[in-house]
């Protein structure tokens, strides 16, 4: 299949790209700065030649979006906004247009579209969708703001020869460097893997493989559309998910940090607290009701697996260096 992937240049699109490409497709990417082969420039906002691309293809999968990953400033929470809705609406628009348009288009969105809470999971069916919780900062409620914008440019795109899948995903673990799984190794290793604000909000996750294998499935499955979750099915409170990652690396202990530590912690690392405060309970309803099975269901078998190619990535690169110092 020819799949495009606009803002495929990032953490998942890293990710599937590496997979689609082994498994024999042809993939593309659009990106603000090509570089690489089959890069192809766009801005994310405008009609351009890049829309060529997707004309004829069969799969587009939009991941385009500022990164989350920063202050929560007004400035910023508007380019997270405007930078999905644009990319968004203009991706709707190339589909529109095409000739010969692809049969499915996936669309990032998150699982932060969901509520803050503790009682019970968000399944696609009874969950409760965020923005109104008391207690919570406003600013969280502008972050649901944004998912569910992004969610509705996909929804209104006029493209009635292409199904519309929504991935409310959660976190994406994978061993790369500067990944989600890279911070909170690093952050365990310096001791500061512990219990956030008592740890008691869940964090949900999804292994790399089993986010490749879902979105594989969607793209087979063509009775499916619509908001889909993609999450491992047992979320975990944060403090089980630091310790099993702590006990993964052989770490043994982790300091607890309280909500006013982790604002400081955050500010330093130029990064916001919702990231790691926000109880997000979601699982996967749908993807396990239409028989998707995952490899990795529970986070101590994933972390292990994490864990173990993360160092066999570093002993890798210690042995070439040491090839390349030996030969020189
Ligand atoms: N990582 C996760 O665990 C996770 C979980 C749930 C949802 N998501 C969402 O999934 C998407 C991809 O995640 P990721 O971790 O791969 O993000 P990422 O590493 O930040 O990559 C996002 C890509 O979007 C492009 N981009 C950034 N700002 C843009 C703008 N103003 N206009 C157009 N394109 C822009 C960038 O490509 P160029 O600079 O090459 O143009 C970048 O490579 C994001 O929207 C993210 O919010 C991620």
């Amino acid at each position: 299949m020819k799949i495009v992937i606009p803002g495929g240049t990032g953490q998942v699109g890293t990710i599937l790209n590496r997979a689609l490409s082994a498994a024999g497709h042809e993939v593309v990417v659009l990106t603000r700065r090509p570089a690489h082969e089959r890069e192809v420039a766009w801005d994310g906002r405008t009609w351009g030649p890049w829309a060529e691309e997707i004309d004829g293809s069969d799969v587009v999968i939009n991941l385009a979006g500022r990164s989350v990953s920063c202050r929560y400033t007004p400035a910023n929470l508007r380019d997270m906004m405007d930078s999905r809705v644009h990319s968004t609406e203009i991706v709707g628009e190339a589909i529109a247009a095409a000739a010969r348009p692809p049969g499915v288009w996936l669309q990032m969105s998150t699982a932060t579209v969901y509520a803050h809470r503790f009682d019970a999971p968000n399944d696609e069916a009874t969950g409760v969708i965020g923005g109104s919780e008391p207690d919570v900062p406003d600013y969280w409620s502008y972050s649901v703001e944004i998912a569910r914008a992004w969610e509705r440019a996909q929804d209104v795109a006029d493209t009635p020869h292409t199904r519309k899948v929504a991935l409310r995903s959660a976190m994406v673990m994978s061993p790369d460097r500067g990944g989600v799984f890279d911070v909170l190794l690093r952050l365990a290793r310096l001791g500061l893997g512990g219990p956030v604000a008592g740890g008691g909000q869940y964090v949900s996750w999804i292994h790399d493989r089993d986010f490749v294998r879902a979105v594989e499935f969607l793209v087979e499955r063509d009775d499916l559309r619509g908001p889909v979750n993609l999450a491992a099915p047992r979320p975990l409170p944060q403090r089980a998910f630091m310790r099993e990652l702590r006990s993964a690396w052989g770490i043994p202990v982790g300091l607890p940090a309280t909500r006013a530590m982790a604002e400081l912690g955050a500010f330093a690392l130029r990064t916001d607290t919702e990231l790691l405060l926000k109880s997000r309970r979601v699982v996967p309803g749908r993807l396990l009701a239409e028989g998707f099975d995952f490899a990795y269901a529970d986070w101590p078998e994933a972390a292990g697996d994490l864990v173990r190619r993360r160092r066999g990535d570093r002993d890798r690169a210690g042995a070439e260096g040491a090839l390349v110092s030996g030969s020189s």
